[in-house]
């Protein structure tokens, strides 16, 4: 891993994350967690403080980077309830099958590169009728952002630590084989190109 790599993304993606807009729809989605739960692509831990403490038992909070880590246990000190860290890929997943009752994802789909295996993986550890809860950027609906998208995207790509503008969040999730019970899609405010938003839940069928 390089010096950007180690150094300076870890700190560029918590900034870019820490995006008022963004912060607002986390206070949409990750209330909705319950149970035993697993956040894949916990980064810096930017969600800890919206979990509802009432309604959760247990977190596994799994990201492949140290440094997200480190900088994620830091905001952990504050939860009432047990967090405990796993810093691999999700494809990498090491939890039982059935063992969690949400899986939740925030700003991770974009960069996950084994899309097709970490939703499988999701799905297995899912209990039957455990929910993913997602509030994800993707693909835009209006042609001339979509253009920008595909143009920017290989720079993006690699500045951004592997971030896609351009995944088609609902139709992945769909193919992964689950069924979107609700979702809601909008641009929050910001950069139009990273900032059409998919956030909802979906369970496995
Ligand atoms: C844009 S950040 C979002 C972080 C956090 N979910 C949030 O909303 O603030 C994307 C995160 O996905 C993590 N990530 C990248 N590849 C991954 C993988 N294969 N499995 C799990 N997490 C991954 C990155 O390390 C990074 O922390």
């Amino acid at each position: 891993m390089g010096l950007y790599e180690k150094h300076i993304l870890p700190n560029l993606v918590h900034a870019a994350c820490k995006h008022r807009p963004a912060m607002r729809q986390r206070e949409k989605v990750v209330p909705l967690a319950h149970g035993r739960v697993l956040e894949v692509g916990l980064g810096s831990g930017l969600n800890l403080p919206y979990y509802d403490a009432s309604k959760v038992s247990k977190l596994w909070g799994l990201d492949p980077s140290p440094e997200m880590i480190k900088m994620a246990e830091k905001q952990a000190e504050s939860v009432s309830f047990d967090v405990e860290f796993i810093s691999l890929p999700v494809e990498e997943l090491p939890l039982e099958t059935n063992c969690a009752d949400t899986v939740l994802v925030t700003y991770t789909l974009c960069t996950i590169s084994d899309i097709e295996l970490a939703l499988r993986e999701i799905a297995r550890v899912l209990k039957p009728g455990g929910e993913l809860v997602f509030c994800e950027h993707g693909v835009a609906p209006d042609a001339n952002i979509r253009r920008w998208q595909k143009c920017i995207n290989p720079v993006w790509k690699r500045i951004g630590g592997g971030c896609n503008l351009n995944r088609d969040i609902p139709g992945l999730i769909e193919q992964g084989g689950f069924r979107i019970k609700g979702m809601r899609a909008k641009y929050i405010p910001g950069w139009r190109p990273a900032c059409f938003n998919y956030w909802g839940t979906a369970t496995h069928v």
